[in-house]
């Protein structure tokens, strides 16, 4: 080529270029620093463009910038499993044949694991889940504090310690993140029971906010870098959380620096203003008929559509306001939807059902074993009878938004009969609860009668009996939108487990369930196990600890109180609990679980913290690496564990603080550290805590800050909330 052809060529390529790379937009180019698109995009956009983005545009979708390429956003639910494909405008499954999913153990079951290692493993799985169906928001995790053994949605939560709920919440966050999907996490703040969710206001102490009800949410922001959170249904403090200034504006956009975004409870907004003012950014199923109302599309008429861009064109409301929202909602789809790196996800594979398993093993708590009938010997026994409705039924069904389709749920009957073998195993329902239903409680098509009667017999007739039973998914049970009635088991339970108990002397009680129970029969029961809701492994996690092949390790996250009254939100009448329909006080303030009973001397059925090994630990002396420590330095708590049985375990080490003298009331002790360990006959381990001074502060309703306060503290090293096996005291000074 000549000089003067080389040089108009190259001269023709440059403009070319420079032409092209022009047209590549800032937003589009995935090497650009997230806030520079987000800049660029939101440059682009009309005023009703940003507005669009603030509303749902289906019953599970919002909008997102057709004309310039930005997806829309896809929502599920969550927590426990990818929830089945929902109708574009209604409740209504759409049907699909592609979206069965694994269902993995509910949240009180990763809880009672207190392993965060669990909750990491647990987080991958489901966002790989929720990657693959093509969601770019996973409806959860939630972590609303166990403060009532009635709350119909405990199973959906981490318990009642804030501190436990914290550890487990983080890893769960980053581990469904990494997949490019965002978690939410729900339902901020205060929805602590089902009963009149959707206008009950909650006052209380800012204390008990700052202590117990907040610090999961906290670590959910802070640590966990959470891209979004739900607000809940309920008022606080005479404004509805979705768009409250003290939670939404105050805390978690200014004090917890929040750069996601804020999506309401499904027709959680009530109100343009308060919405645009509050803190709220994405408005979801305030109507949920769409499409077949009888305004021309609904929702434009939500309540962030036309009223809000109304409100933006006359000047009522600053742009300023809605170029926030945006910037937040843009913020989610680059890390989401628009996020190239993301990985492509999986749905329903072995690998996930094995982590179902996994945290089922580490989740069941076995709570008495007095008669060493566990780990089942089977060669010892000819016949075994398993009876109960929940050992056949279906538990990833019903609960309200938490169902699930899955692609395979095996029954405790099934891992039993798998374990033990056919030839050995009879089957009695023995009670029935009826079908599931949200809003009514069906009758079961039993008689009820000769089910009860042909179980005795074959408790009668069997060497070893296991009782299946416990709560299921339906409403007054575990189940959303109401609360449970009493805390009585349901069903006829309690009189069929003593009558099987008076013929059989082998009787091992396996309850499922997401929440505590009274135990009349406790007395004549040598052998209970806690096994929660385990989801799609749910008999073969079973099996595996009942067989020994698993040694359960998993601890209470909530106390089990004898009786109803015994529990903290119901021992100061109504308007404690559930409130007078328009307002309740929490009168418990930070005396919630184990911090009501221990500082109140109410001894409960069941301690916070406490689970029972197939072997052995003992403790040795705990030792601090100072006598004084000053409130910028941190202090070193060491203790000894060894496993002194015979078989292989894990202890569950758990670290509580006590101030021996302050200016306010302090509970009898409280959680500040935990580890979970894995010991071999025999072995002995140095289990070491560090602790700074947040461990020791409470929070000041008068001085509205945390306060660290000089005086002495006991640590104390329990195996369970009222197992403490050593102790030592140090100063802060
Ligand atoms: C529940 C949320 C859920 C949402 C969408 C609401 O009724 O409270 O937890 O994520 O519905 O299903």
């Amino acid at each position: 080529m000549k000089t003067k052809q080389f040089f108009i060529f190259s001269f023709v390529l440059l403009v070319f270029g420079s032409l092209h790379a022009q047209k590549t937009p800032i937003y589009l180019d995935n090497t650009q620093p997230i806030e520079l698109r987000v800049k660029d995009a939101l440059s682009k956009m009309t005023l009703e463009e940003k507005v669009k983005l603030c509303t749902a545009q289906s019953k599970f979708s919002s909008h997102g910038v057709p004309r310039l390429g930005i997806p829309e956003i896809w929502m599920s639910d969550g927590p426990h499993g990818v929830r089945m494909e929902i109708l574009w405008d209604s409740w209504g499954h759409a049907g699909w044949t592609n979206d069965s999913c694994t269902a993995f153990p509910a949240l009180t079951c990763l809880a009672a694991s207190w392993n965060p290692e669990m909750s990491a493993l647990y987080g991958n799985a489901i966002g790989e889940e929720a990657r693959y169906r093509r969601k770019d928001v996973l409806l959860g995790p939630g972590v609303n504090i166990y403060r009532t053994p009635l709350n119909g949605r405990n199973f959906e939560y981490l318990g009642e310690d804030p501190f436990l709920a914290s550890k487990m919440v983080v890893p769960y966050i980053q581990g469904v993140q990494q997949n490019g999907v965002a978690a939410c996490v729900k339902h901020y703040a205060l929805n602590n029971q089902e009963k009149w969710r959707g206008h009950i206001n909650v006052e209380l102490s800012d204390r008990a906010l700052y202590e117990i009800y907040l610090p999961a949410f906290k670590a959910a922001v802070v640590e966990g870098k959470v891209w979004s959170i739900m607000g809940s249904y309920n008022q606080i403090r005479g404004e509805y959380a979705c768009h409250n200034n003290l939670t939404l504006n105050k805390i978690l956009k200014g004090e917890w620096k929040f750069d996601g975004c804020v999506i309401t409870d499904w027709g959680g907004a009530h109100d343009t203003k308060q919405s645009a003012f509050n803190g709220l950014d994405i408005e979801m199923g305030t109507w949920t008929n769409g499409f077949t109302s009888n305004k021309a599309f609904a929702y434009d008429d939500y309540f962030l559509a036309k009223p809000y861009l109304k409100m933006l064109k006359s000047g009522e409301i600053p742009v300023s306001n809605v170029d926030d929202k945006a910037s937040r909602i843009l913020r989610m789809i680059f890390r989401t939807a628009m996020n190239v790196n993301k990985p492509y996800g999986s749905l329903a594979n072995e690998e996930h059902h094995n982590v179902g398993r996994k945290v089922g093993e580490e989740g069941i708590v076995l709570l008495q074993n007095t008669a060493n009938l566990l780990p089942i010997d089977a060669s010892k026994y000819k016949t075994i009878a398993v009876i109960g409705e929940n050992a056949t039924r279906k538990l990833t069904e019903g609960g309200g938004s938490s169902e699930l389709k899955v692609k395979r749920e095996v029954s405790p009957l099934q891992g039993l009969t798998e374990k033990f073998g056919a030839a050995k195993i009879k089957y009695a329902m023995g009670y029935a609860s009826g079908e599931v239903a949200y809003d009514r409680v069906l009758k079961p098509k039993y008689n009820t009668d000769s089910l009860k009667a042909a179980a005795v017999k074959l408790a009668t007739e069997s060497d070893i009996v296991i009782f299946v039973g416990g709560l299921n998914k339906n409403t007054q049970q575990d189940s959303e939108g109401d609360d449970r009635r009493s805390m009585t088991l349901p069903f006829g339970q309690n009189e069929l487990i003593a009558e099987i108990q008076k013929v059989n002397k082998n009787v091992v009680l396996v309850m499922l369930s997401g929440n505590a129970y009274e135990m009349p029969w406790i007395k004549q029961t040598t052998t209970l196990v806690q096994a929660w809701y385990i989801g799609s492994e749910a008999g073969h996690a079973i099996a595996n600890v009942l067989s020994g092949e698993v040694n359960p390790s998993g601890k209470l996250p909530f106390t089990f109180p004898v009786k109803l009254a015994d529990n903290s939100a119901h021992a100061f009448g109504a308007i404690s609990y559930p409130g007078d329909s328009i307002n309740q006080y929490y009168k418990d303030d930070i005396l919630v679980g184990y911090r009501w009973h221990d500082t109140k001397k109410i001894a409960p059925q069941f301690p916070f913290g406490y689970g029972l090994s197939y072997t052995t630990f003992g403790y040795g002396k705990a030792t601090a690496d100072k006598k004084k420590m000053s409130s910028d330095e941190t202090i070193e708590i060491s203790v000894p564990v060894k496993n002194t049985g015979t078989v292989k375990g894990k202890e569950i080490v758990q670290l509580y603080v006590k101030d021996l003298k302050s200016t306010e009331m302090r509970p009898e002790k409280e959680l500040k550290h935990f580890a979970k360990v894995e010991l071999n006959p025999g072995e002995e381990r140095l289990i070491t805590f560090k602790l700074d001074k947040t461990a020791l502060q409470f929070y000041s309703d008068v001085k509205k800050d945390w306060i660290t306060e000089a005086g002495k503290f006991t640590v104390m090293i329990g195996a369970s909330s009222r197992d403490i096996k050593a102790k030592v005291d140090f100063e802060l000074q």
